[in-house]
């Protein structure tokens, strides 16, 4: 199978780089980290976890040459980048590929809807935990269920083929029916871990560590749980806080993609995670101040001292 992964950094080389390893065939894009593609195209993609180290032969690029030829198309981008990573291979993407979005966040699938059909359109979440360590070099720092399902349509055996091989990849996969409950039960999970993590500039297993920070982070979840509840969300309180902190546990050395974010001076997802939970519960008339604080604080760069 023929895979290109749009937007290459943490996550988008780990699912690469693992699908390579399994034997299909992987070209890694990613048009502005020039020194990151340079690097896997001479020296290979490292990816490495608890202390040792993967390096993986795949192919990387900073042009969409070959797109036309995938069978799949993982977007891998920022929510935010999504319209513009779109609009760049457009021209070049080919209808009969599948296209699959494991993108934090809500909202950025109409981007993708402009250029794709629903028919080929694959969605799905992920827990897997990647951080970008140096250019070439990521680290699998933890290891999550991953899921996803058909934007519209029943599953087919080429889904069936696309599922076996991110099996085959180590990335442990299940296929749902129901991709708005996906979407907004990893929602309740981004909108606890990432802007608390960033805001602390800690891995994601303060959000355990921390008496007082997993009490805020319960109470986050629980409030984007009451929104996420008008999606098909049908989790308890309790499941909910337990589903935060079990990822975070098996994510504790993982560095979220906003602080990864925010260490490096770019724009975050906060409007896709958190403000879109605060624009849900204002239509709904559910109050989300916790979200709205969040949302506030990130967008204006508010960092808070942790204690040692
Ligand atoms: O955004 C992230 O960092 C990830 O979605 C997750 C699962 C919280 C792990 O860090």
């Amino acid at each position: 199978m023929r895979i290109y992964i749009v937007g290459a950094g943490a996550l988008g080389s780990l699912f690469g780089g693992l699908l390579a390893r399994a034997g299909a065939h992987v070209c890694l894009y990613n048009p502005s980290n020039v020194e990151h593609i340079r690097v896997i195209q001479s020296a290979g993609l490292a990816i490495e976890r608890d202390g040792s180290s993967l390096k993986i032969t795949v192919e990387a690029t900073t042009t969409p040459d070959a797109l036309a030829e995938a069978d799949l198309v993982g977007i891998f981008v920022k929510a935010h980048q999504t319209a513009r990573a779109m609009e760049q291979i457009a021209p070049k993407l080919n209808p009969r590929s599948w296209v699959l979005s494991l993108q934090n966040g809500v909202g950025m699938e109409s981007e993708i809807l402009r250029f794709v059909s629903g028919e080929r359109f694959l969605r799905g979440v992920t827990a897997q935990g990647a951080t970008l360590v140096g250019p070439g070099r990521v680290r699998w720092a933890g290891v999550g269920l991953t899921r996803l399902g058909r934007w519209e349509g029943p599953i087919t055996s080429e889904i069936e083929a696309i599922l076996a091989l991110l099996r085959r990849a180590e990335i442990e996969t299940e296929y749902s029916g129901e991709i708005e409950r996906l979407l907004w039960e990893k929602i309740i999970i981004n909108c606890a871990i990432n802007p608390l993590t960033a805001l602390c500039d800690q891995p994601n297993g303060v959000i355990v560590h921390d008496a007082e920070l997993r009490e805020v982070a319960g109470a986050v979840a629980c409030e984007a749980l009451r929104v996420a509840r008008a999606h098909g969300v049908t989790l308890t309180d309790s499941e909910a806080v337990e589903r935060v902190e079990t990822v975070a546990c098996r994510t504790a050395q993982n560095i979220s993609s906003m602080l990864q974010d925010v260490r490096r001076g770019r724009p975050t997802e906060i409007d896709y995670i958190n403000g879109a939970v605060v624009r849900e519960g204002r239509r709904l008339q559910i109050p989300t101040p916790l979200n709205l604080l969040l949302t506030r604080l990130i967008a204006a760069g508010r960092m808070l001292e942790h204690p040692a």
